[in-house]
């Protein structure tokens, strides 16, 4: 049987989970691919860390010159996250006309144009499922399965370790700090939790997506990009109250020639498919014209789940090679001519519903003072909640929810009614969306 020749660099979490599936399965892989896929080589700085599980003897190196350009190993796949020294150690695999397999977003979404490139000119291939939602294959979905589609949107829950905090302070009240250590203690979040929170790791995987789906060069600029940690448990509360669910959405669609990405809590109607996917589960929904509307969902982190996305890669290149046919997938799913910069549309244009939680002043007529500002900037009220009075004493949260409105003109309000003596802290906003 022929052998196509596999090494792992980063023996952490994720490389103990493919090393394991690609020992225990073997049999399974090797009977849908018709070869074997043999790990040949792991290269980590830490090579006596017991991970338990046994492993063939001398697999196990320090040195990554035992992979990278050892023209024994037919993959090379980069599990070490961040951008250095895995873009280099990416770049010197590619030009070794190695194919490369990565679950890392960070370097996708910064330097995946170039990697693109360099696997284009020396002709291998360079996969990265893993890279977005874990285990749910969706970039498979888009590259392959939606190829005769034009797609509007692309909208999803891609960070677990958000996901997990945003259900937990949900459903229970739980405190933000309590909440992210669980996520941390069970794996989920990234080295630095920052990238977690602040919506950056997020914006990284819709930075993947929104090319995939429109044909453009990935830029991570472009995207609008707010985390989760000034939600407060109260916002939860009239969230219920309004019949919606908090989530921190990456949002990408294109309407009228012009592409809009934003990452942001999201206020979604508890009806909404997406509003139904709690704890660390990730999910994607994508809107397309033949298709119509689909969800995809599962884990999008976790050693086994993105194990399964590794391996999946994995096994594709093994086919292409076994069949002569490296690069039978275009890189981005798109031909490179077809791959144009496209129209971002700035965020001060977009149209959404706001929720806004003021803090004000207990006094008469606060509330024909911020109605009346907030309808000079051409945003209409659809309801509104007060509260009773503030434990602090003599301050009351007034609550509400606007009709579509720009993003410029209620900047512009909120500006003005935070200014207002009557307003005692600065007005909460979370973005409605209520037809994704
Ligand atoms: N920290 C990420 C998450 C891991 O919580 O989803 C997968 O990218």
């Amino acid at each position: 049987m022929k052998i196509i020749n596999v090494g792992l660099i980063g023996f952490g979490t994720i490389g103990a989970g493919v090393a394991k599936v690609l020992l225990e399965n073997r049999q399974v892989i090797s009977d849908r691919l018709g070869a074997e896929l043999n790990l040949q080589k792991i290269a980590d700085l830490d090579i006596t860390t017991d991970r338990g599980m046994t492993l063939p003897d001398g697999i196990l190196t320090t040195n990554i010159e035992e992979l990278i350009g050892n023209p024994e190993i037919d993959i090379v796949i980069e599990l070490i996250g961040g951008y250095e020294p895995a873009r280099t150690f990416v770049s010197r695999a590619l030009q070794s006309k190695q194919s490369v397999v990565t679950a890392n977003k960070a370097l996708l979404a910064k330097h995946g144009n170039e990697l693109f490139a360099l696997a284009r000119e020396n002709g291998v291939d360079f996969y990265y499922e893993a890279s977005v939602a874990g285990g749910i294959p969706i970039i498979k979905v888009i590259r392959e399965a939606l190829a005769g589609n034009r797609i509007n949107s692309v909208c999803g829950i891609l960070n677990g370790t958000c996901n997990y905090i945003l259900s937990k302070m949900g459903d229970e009240g739980a405190d933000f700090a309590e909440v992210l250590q669980q996520a941390q203690d069970l794996g989920y979040a990234e080295a630095d939790p920052t990238f977690d929170i602040e919506g950056i790791d997020t914006a990284h995987k819709l930075a993947i997506l929104t090319s995939l789906a429109f044909a453009t060069p990935i830029d991570y600029e472009k995207i609008h990009v707010e985390g989760i940690s000034a939600i407060k448990p109260v916002d939860f509360a009239f969230a219920r109250e309004f019949g919606y669910k908090i989530k921190l959405l990456a949002i990408a669609k294109q309407e009228d020639e012009c592409i809009e990405t934003r990452v942001h809590p999201t206020m979604i109607p508890e009806s909404h498919m997406l509003a139904k996917i709690d704890d660390v589960f990730n999910a994607v929904f994508v809107n397309a014209d033949s298709l119509g509307s689909s969800l995809y969902y599962g884990q999008g982190a976790g050693m086994m789940a993105t194990a399964s996305a590794v391996v999946g890669d994995l096994v594709d290149i093994a086919r292409n090679r076994l069949g002569d046919n490296l690069r039978r997938v275009p890189d981005l799913s798109f031909q490179t001519a077809a791959i144009k910069p496209r129209t971002y549309r700035p965020m001060s244009e977009i149209i959404s519903q706001y929720y806004l939680r003021f803090l004000a002043h207990d006094k008469t007529s606060v509330l024909s003072k911020i109605a009346g500002i907030l309808g000079s900037n051409k945003i209409s009220i659809a309801s509104v909640i007060q509260q009773g009075r503030g434990q602090s004493g003599d301050t009351v949260a007034i609550v509400m929810q606007t009709h579509k409105a720009k993003e410029k003109d209620l900047r512009l309000a909120l500006t003005e009614i935070d200014q207002l003596s009557i307003i005692a802290a600065p007005t909460a906003v979370i973005r409605m969306e209520s037809d994704l």
